[in-house]
């Protein structure tokens, strides 16, 4: 067998939190990656390789991206740009790079930035992982949609009307990357007549998870990792359903 060209770069979804949510599949080929990759905030901890730690033997390098905490683009660019530089150097001595990815790596995954980088000029495979969408369904016990409903994701930072409008056209919706953005969004839930029918979550599947109706969810400080889950026609999939 001819030896590689180069290593092969991996896209592995780890799931929402839970160890136990991660996939055989992703689970092998960590344990087999040179090098395994993971994103901090500003060197903070890790969440991705947290889901993970336990399989980390301590003999792989590890490579922390550092993504600086703001909202303008340009700097998380810059990180991502001296990540996929110092990947490629692994990979061109055929070394293989597993990225971790909480959740699913393509489902809002800043994964992406990585392989919009290397896919190129390397093979990449990408995992899918649980993401944070079904995992907050099933904590909550509410199914997400049926039969012909549509689901709309909705990133909190849209702006009012993009939201209203498009809560106004899908039978069921996710609002994800609350944080600030808590206080504007229960607002306008409310003033759209949904509050009874949205329910909130964050950390699901940790320990520390916390699952409340938005009725009765407060005034809270909602960290980054929360989502509203509503369904404008209630338990719709029941049956008989008025
Ligand atoms: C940048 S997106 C990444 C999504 C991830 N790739 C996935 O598949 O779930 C981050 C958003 O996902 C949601 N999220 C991720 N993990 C979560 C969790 N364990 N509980 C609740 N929401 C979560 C939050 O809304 C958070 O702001």
């Amino acid at each position: 067998m001819t030896p590689a060209a180069s290593g092969r770069l991996y896209g592995l979804g780890v799931g929402p939190g839970d160890p136990e949510l991660l996939t055989l599949k992703a689970l092998r080929l960590l344990k087999a990656a040179d090098v395994v990759a993971y994103p901090t905030l500003e060197g903070g901890a890790s969440f991705a390789r947290s889901i993970v730690a336990e399989h980390l033997s301590g003999g792989q390098r590890e490579l922390a991206i550092r993504v600086p905490m703001t909202s303008a683009r340009a700097p998380a660019q810059q990180a991502y740009d001296g990540a996929a530089a110092e990947m490629a150097e692994h990979l061109e001595a055929r070394r293989d790079v597993a990225v971790l990815c909480e959740g699913d790596p393509f489902f809002y995954g800043s994964f992406m930035y990585l392989f919009g980088r290397l896919a190129e000029r390397f093979p990449v495979e990408v995992v899918p992982g649980v993401s944070s969408l079904t995992a907050c369904a099933a904590v909550l016990g509410q199914p997400l949609a049926a039969r012909n409903d549509t689901l709309a994701v909705l990133p909190a930072p849209l702006s009012d009307a993009v939201l209203r409008a498009r809560l106004a056209e899908a039978d069921a919706a996710a609002i994800i990357k609350l944080g600030r953005h808590y206080p504007r969004i229960r607002a306008l839930i409310e003033a759209e007549g949904l509050t009874a029918h949205a329910r909130y979550v964050e950390r699901a599947t940790l320990p520390e998870q916390r699952l409340v109706p938005l009725a009765e969810a407060g005034a809270v400080a909602a960290p980054y990792f929360s989502m509203i889950l509503i369904h404008r026609r209630g338990e719709a999939w029941r049956w008989p359903h008025e």
